[in-house]
């Protein structure tokens, strides 16, 4: 059964929810599912953008043949080659086998890695290349790395409707809705769209901010993205929030204070310092277990907040295991322009903060405040100064 909404005039969101799947990539939670976008566009040509993840192959197809109706497919662009938006293309290509794939040559260059048949009627579109299907114009936007090397963008200059593959997309199920007045997106899909972009594409700012220099030069009326909500109003709201994340520009300021705590000492030296800066006016704080939260919402605070404390115990002569995998987490998205605090509770030999100290400081742009603070086995009174010290310097930071 088919399950589809109509956009504009002759274009339809011919897409698929998925609440199944637990592991975006097989590495991030979505509890609160993710959509697969797909469009269809029924010109004198009629012309499909993208197509589905595998788990939702079937729903995806009758929703395909429905829009169709009698007719054939003609067009196929594939603006991103990630299989969560291409694995059903042979099942489109089996289906319509006059179908013509639009793509650039990094797209066909990975169809023939992923073991699709390129076929010698596709077209190979370069950076600003146009092409008609009746009505409808499409210029198409080149955007490596974001987030692959093959992703471009697709602008129907006729509509004005951006088709901007994994840009501008968040995790969470539509549930129904489709556009982004039609959610509340503060409170529905900000924090899913704040974990999405900086988990998946965040490593990829320079090239993100390209994209927007790019479609700057285009009268950009829609933004339809492969995952969420299409918006059609308020644009600015999220391309302001893409250019500040992708400059890693912090949204706020506030201070995400994550600990890694065996017996809950270094839990309550985390508690402490939170009350001292709570005294001191900053109110605006988040606290996580690093044990007991995945790490792809710690990634998700972290581009959120001005203020990063870490709290770790020394474990095997080392930073506490899911504290480390923070820290290179955050490494590995480039994550720069924070400034850092640093709490340890070693026993017999100390080691995470020296530690700490050596991998953040073989990231961009970190401030690392020089109040750090040691606590063994458990905080006393001998730490109550430091703390207070910590916590001050942190608020004096707030102002620089
Ligand atoms: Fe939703 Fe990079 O794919």
């Amino acid at each position: 059964m088919h399950n589809i909404r109509q956009m504009i005039n002759n274009l339809y969101w011919v897409g698929v929810n998925d609440r199944k799947t637990s592991l975006f990539e097989n590495i991030h939670p979505i509890p609160e599912g993710i959509s697969y976008n797909s469009y269809l566009l029924m010109d004198e040509k009629t012309v499909l953008l993208d197509t589905v993840d595998s788990s939702v192959c079937n729903n995806f197809i009758d929703n395909v043949k429905y829009v169709l109706g009698e007719r054939d497919l003609d067009y196929l662009i594939i603006n991103h080659m990630e299989p969560d938006h291409a694995a059903c293309i042979g099942l489109i290509e089996s289906l319509y086998p006059n179908v013509k794939v639009i793509g650039n040559k990094k797209t066909f260059e990975l169809m023939a890695k992923f073991g699709f048949e390129v076929k010698e009627n596709s077209i190979e579109v370069k950076d600003g290349d146009t092409i008609s299907f009746g009505q409808h114009e499409f210029t198409f936007i080149l955007a490596p790395m974001v987030h692959w090397p093959e992703t471009m963008a697709s602008f129907d200059k006729t509509t004005g409707v951006l088709f901007s593959a994994d840009a501008f997309g968040t995790f969470g199920a539509l549930n129904g809705r489709l556009f982004n007045d039609e959610v509340d997106f503060e409170r529905e899909f900000l924090l899913p769209a704040r974990r999405y972009y900086t988990n998946i594409v965040g490593k990829y700012g320079p090239q993100v901010q390209s994209l927007l220099k790019k479609a700057h030069g285009h009268d950009i009326k829609w933004i339809a993205p492969l995952h969420g909500p299409v918006w059609r109003s308020n644009l600015d709201y999220f391309i302001e929030k893409y250019d500040k994340w992708s400059l890693y520009e912090p949204e706020e300021k506030g201070v995400l204070i994550v600990y890694g705590s065996m017996y809950g000492n270094t839990e309550l030296a985390a508690e402490d310092l939170a009350r001292r800066l709570v005294e001191k006016g900053m109110t605006n704080i988040s606290m996580y277990d690093a044990s007991r939260t995945h790490v792809s919402y710690l990634i998700a605070d972290a581009f959120k907040y001005s203020h990063i404390v870490l709290a770790s115990s020394t474990y095997n002569l080392n930073i506490y295991t899911p504290i480390q995998n923070f820290i290179l987490d955050m490494k590995a998205v480039n994550l720069k322009k924070r400034t850092i605090g640093l709490i340890e509770n070693g026993s017999w030999a100390p080691m995470a903060k020296k530690l700490m100290r050596e991998l953040l400081g073989t990231m961009k742009e970190m401030n690392i405040l020089d109040n750090d603070i040691l606590i063994t086995s458990s905080m006393k009174d001998e730490n109550i100064e430091e703390m207070e010290a910590m916590a001050e310097a942190i608020i004096q930071s707030m102002d620089k």
